[in-house]
């Protein structure tokens, strides 16, 4: 029986996440496609690092060439982070006909109309479930579970970093720095974790959002941040006393024909659901015309949550690929077109 291939572009918190589910759940990823999947190459920095998991040593590689041109790897699973070169990589693998599957939503929250028009024009998927809330399997929800409805509000917690550090600093009275190192520690916190605590991740998350639920592009630039440095242990002690709860919140909220997005340090009342979100956890508030209020929680980072999101979007490209439709992305049919007629 043919496997499937997959070639990963990078084997740190997430990248060996991924490796683990791939091997310990072998039997249902088998149930679901009908075929295993095998770990052809993986792209590292340095080959001679001590992983965290069992890998032959022949199939880590510093060539990127080696994965993407590689003729069995099927599927490019990227978990390395960065940009410009990065998207290059990722380009270049659509023109070889290689699916992607990324977690990188500082890339996906500027190039993602762009790298899925090349997906399109080369007739391969492109997902990237993994690069909002980490194991909340909150953008299919959006556009599958809720296509029916019209979305008016997205409210979320969805960086996990700022939300351990927070819950920390305001149930232990831990120093901040001493709780920022720790969600270092843990693999939670960004490679530069000033996009964490700034509030740029959780912007690019709510881009990323805010383009899927209200169905139209959102650009990055337009989201107005401030992030969580400057909160004070005194801040939380004293908005504690008053019977709130401080959080980093997005928020993006249909206004005419607009869309606006802002991600700041908010108080919640105690009693707001998204006041007992702690720790590493997110939760995506969805307020539906139809539906009312729906809320989508989870682990929001580290490693394995992450990866069952990114193994769960190379389950949907096998089934496409046995169905013979590739060429997809996560977005509505109506919306693809758009992207593209954009990028035209
Ligand atoms: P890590 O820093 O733990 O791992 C990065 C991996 O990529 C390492 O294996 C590293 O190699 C490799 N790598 C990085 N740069 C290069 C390069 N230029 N050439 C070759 N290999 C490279 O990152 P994470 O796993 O934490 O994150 C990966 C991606 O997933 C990022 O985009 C992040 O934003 C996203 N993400 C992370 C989450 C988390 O909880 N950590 C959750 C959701 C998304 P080596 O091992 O040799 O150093
Ligand atoms: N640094 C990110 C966070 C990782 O803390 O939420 C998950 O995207």
């Amino acid at each position: 029986m043919k496997s499937i291939g997959v070639g990963l572009l990078g084997l740190g918190t997430v990248g060996t996440g991924v490796v683990k589910i791939i091997k310990n759940h072998q039997d249902k990823l088998m149930h679901q496609i009908g075929c295993p999947i095998e770990v052809k190459k993986i792209l590292v920095k340095n080959v001679n690092k001590e992983r965290e998991v069992e890998i032959d040593p022949s199939i880590l590689t510093t060539n990127i060439n080696d994965v993407i041109e590689h003729p069995e790897v099927d599927v490019v699973i990227e978990v390395m982070g960065g940009v410009e070169e990065t998207k290059k990589h990722l380009l270049a693998a659509l023109r070889n006909k290689k699916h992607v599957v990324t977690a990188n939503k500082d890339l996906v929250a500027v190039y993602g109309s762009e790298i899925h028009a090349c997906a399109s024009e080369n007739r391969c998927d492109f997902y990237y479930e993994a690069s909002v809330a980490g194991g909340i399997p909150i953008l299919r929800g959006l556009v599958d579970g809720l296509a029916s409805d019209k979305i008016t509000k997205l409210m979320g917690i969805v960086n996990g970093t700022t939300n351990f550090i927070l819950t920390k600093m305001s149930k232990n009275g831990s120093p901040y720095e001493e709780v920022l190192a720790e969600a270092q520690s843990l693999g939670f916190a960004e490679a530069d974790p000033t996009s964490d605590v700034e509030g740029l991740d959780a912007a690019r998350k709510m881009a990323i959002l805010s383009t899927l639920g209200f169905s139209m592009n959102i650009d990055l630039k337009d989201v107005s941040v401030k992030g969580i440095s400057q909160i004070t242990e005194e801040d939380l002690n004293y908005s504690k006393r008053l019977g709130y709860t401080m959080k980093l919140i997005g928020i993006a909220k249909q206004d005419g024909e607009k869309v606006e997005v802002s991600v700041q340090p908010t108080l919640l009342p105690d009693e707001h659901p998204l006041s007992a979100v702690n720790d590493e956890y997110n939760a995506v508030y969805v307020y539906g015309e139809a539906v009312g209020e729906t809320m989508f929680y989870g682990p929001g980072a580290g490693g394995l949550p992450t990866a069952t999101a990114i193994v769960s979007d190379l389950v949907v490209v096998m089934k496409n690929m046995r169905l013979g439709v590739n060429g997809r992305t996560i977005v509505s049919p109506q919306y693809e077109k758009s992207l593209k007629e954009n990028s035209e």
